[in-house]
């Protein structure tokens, strides 16, 4: 059966081409399309030949600026369906009612590589769904390590422009391998947790279908008495997580660039769907700070020994898009596109990207009008007094957009005390306006030196072997050797087996972070059975 979605898609389908001839954009039946209008048989080409000018035109701007990361993506639309309600922690509508089913739209991407670069490097995956509500679009941005590089989005620029290809040769493409990435993570020791994910195999999924995905930021649920309570989300694929080795991933790129992006289509196709279950760790507000790092920095999970992560609801990716460049392409999520019941903190890092995605969207779909495009639309009723701009494709009607206004057929006035509307959690704002990180963001060692120990014997050693030889490859020999002495703060054995591989000396031995489990925490709404 259809559902709300896809009703709404079919009335965006383009008339069917074998219906007639071929016509021109205006709709005019075209006769010839091999040869361009000349003046005789060897003379030139005439300026009145509209159908000429229209197609080379058309071709010329077929292109528009992929995303500034995450530029390679394959994208499935499906459905989300929570196991019971969450009523008691969130007043989301799409989280109360285990009958009702959201349309999705996911989009899982690699962030380095350009549109056309392989799937199988070595990198972090995007994991962006789109959620359809009742109550308009949430969309849930993250990826699949459940930490992010730096603290604060005002480093994103420069974060990216390391990890990106050189400016003045454009290379490396597609692998993570170079002596910008090196420096700038050699001098940057908060990186450091993240880049241990990004050396492990967490960074070269089997499929998109063996994918973990986190929304990173710890975020707020919202509930009908207005209590916020902290939330990270998870989503776990129901075929567990697989990944390949670092040897099959290269002859796998050689073989087939397209690898992850195909085995996604074919699955869908052969009705082998994905699968997905999300999960959410919550920490009630008063007990924010009952960790030894900030719920407020992206460069830490939230250990699941202490929060135990509470499976909330199921998601099915069951449909292919029609046409990769309306959909997957023109697709545009947005951390600040919430809806009622999910609300965010102050992490910095989510506080940049709140402005950093509508901001490049409105370069990379052409102006303000990309929510009217089809995969973009929500499918609650939308009523605004936004008008104009380019690409405009609704008429809207009557003779006012403004609020308040009093005369007849004009716009709809704010929703006022409707429960209904958005409101923003009230919470308690003070400080001085300064540019310093609070010290509970200093300790970028204790968790990196978990994950390290966290992992077998054979997984420790992929991820020797991939410092060994990502750094190996940097020709700056004092970026080789600034890496390793920050290794030597997660584990004196780590930093020397890489220091080996690098051509550098062993790093003086650094006193290394305490890594017993932290016990379980007793919140009251921690029941430990995984409930909610
Ligand atoms: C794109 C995730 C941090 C800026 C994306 C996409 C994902 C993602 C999944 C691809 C969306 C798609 O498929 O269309 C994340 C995560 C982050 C993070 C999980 C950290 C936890 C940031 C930060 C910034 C940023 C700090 C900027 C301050 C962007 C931009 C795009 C993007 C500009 C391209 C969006 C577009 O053109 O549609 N990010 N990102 N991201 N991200 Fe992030």
């Amino acid at each position: 059966m259809a559902d709300k979605k896809q009703e709404q898609r079919e009335r965006f389908y383009a008339d069917d081409p074998s219906d007639g001839p071929l016509t021109t954009d205006q709709g005019v039946p075209v006769d010839h399309t091999d040869d361009s209008l000349q003046a005789g048989e060897r003379g030139p080409t005439l300026m009145e030949d509209f159908h000429f000018r229209e197609k080379i035109t058309r071709f010329d701007h077929e292109r528009i600026p992929e995303r500034v990361v995450h530029a390679r993506g394959s994208g499935a639309y499906g459905y989300f369906q929570p196991y019971r309600s969450c009523a008691e922690f969130t007043r989301a509508a799409f989280l109360q009612d285990p009958d009702v089913k959201t349309p999705v739209f996911v989009r899982f991407s690699t962030v380095q590589g350009p549109r056309g670069s392989a799937d199988t490097v070595r990198d972090v995956r995007g994991f962006a769904t789109k959620f359809y509500t009742s109550e308009g679009n949430y969309d849930l941005v993250g990826n699949n390590f459940p930490v992010f590089f730096i603290q604060d989005g005002i480093k994103f620029p420069d974060f990216v422009h390391a990890v990106k290809m050189e400016p003045h040769n454009e290379m490396p493409t597609g692998a993570s391998a170079h002596d910008t990435l090196w420096d700038f993570v050699s001098l940057q020791p908060e990186t450091l947790h993240t880049i241990m994910w990004l050396m492990s195999d967490r960074a070269i999924p089997r499929s998109y279908r063996m994918m973990q995905g986190f929304g990173v930021h710890t975020f707020r649920f919202v509930n009908a008495q207005g209590k916020g309570t902290f939330v990270k989300f998870h989503w776990k694929p129901k075929l567990g997580v697989h990944s390949l080795v670092w040897d099959e991933a290269q002859e796998t790129m050689g073989r087939d660039p397209d690898f992850n992006r195909r085995d996604l289509w074919d699955c869908i196709e052969a009705g082998d769907y994905p699968e997905y279950e999300l999960g959410v760790q919550l920490v009630p507000e008063e007990d924010e700070h009952s960790f030894d790092f900030d719920l407020l920095d992206a460069t830490k999970i939230i250990p699941e020994e202490q929060v135990p992560v509470r499976p909330i609801g199921r998601m099915v990716l069951n449909r292919n898009p029609d046409n990769f460049f309306a959909e997957t392409e023109q697709v545009a999520f947005h951390t600040a596109n919430v809806v009622p019941g999910i609300d965010f903190t102050n992490d910095p890092l989510l506080q940049a990207r709140n402005f950093s995605y509508l901001d490049t969207q409105l370069l990379r779909l052409g102006g303000p009008n990309f929510a009217q495009i089809p995969v973009n639309q929500p499918v609650a009723p939308v009523r605004t007094n936004q008008r104009d701009g380019f690409h405009q494709s609704k008429i809207h009607r009557g003779t006012t957009s403004y609020t308040k206004n009093s005369l007849a057929g004009g716009c709809p006035a704010v929703a006022g005390a409707d429960e209904s509307a958005f409101r923003h959690l009230t919470e308690a704002v003070s400080g001085h306006k300064i540019r310093k990180r609070s010290d509970s963001f200093q300790n970028h060692y204790s968790q990196a030196a978990m994950f390290w120990h966290s992992m077998t014997e054979w997984e420790q050693q992929h991820i020797v072997e991939a410092y060994r030889f990502e750094l190996g490859k940097v020709n700056a020999k004092e970026v080789r050797a600034r890496v390793v002495e920050q290794l030597a703060h997660v584990d004196q054995s780590l930093a020397v087996a890489v220091a080996e591989g690098v051509g550098v000396a062993p790093p003086e031995r650094q006193e290394t972070p305490d890594v017993t489990p932290s016990p379980a925490l007793s919140f009251e709404n921690n029941r430990g059975d995984g409930s909610i």
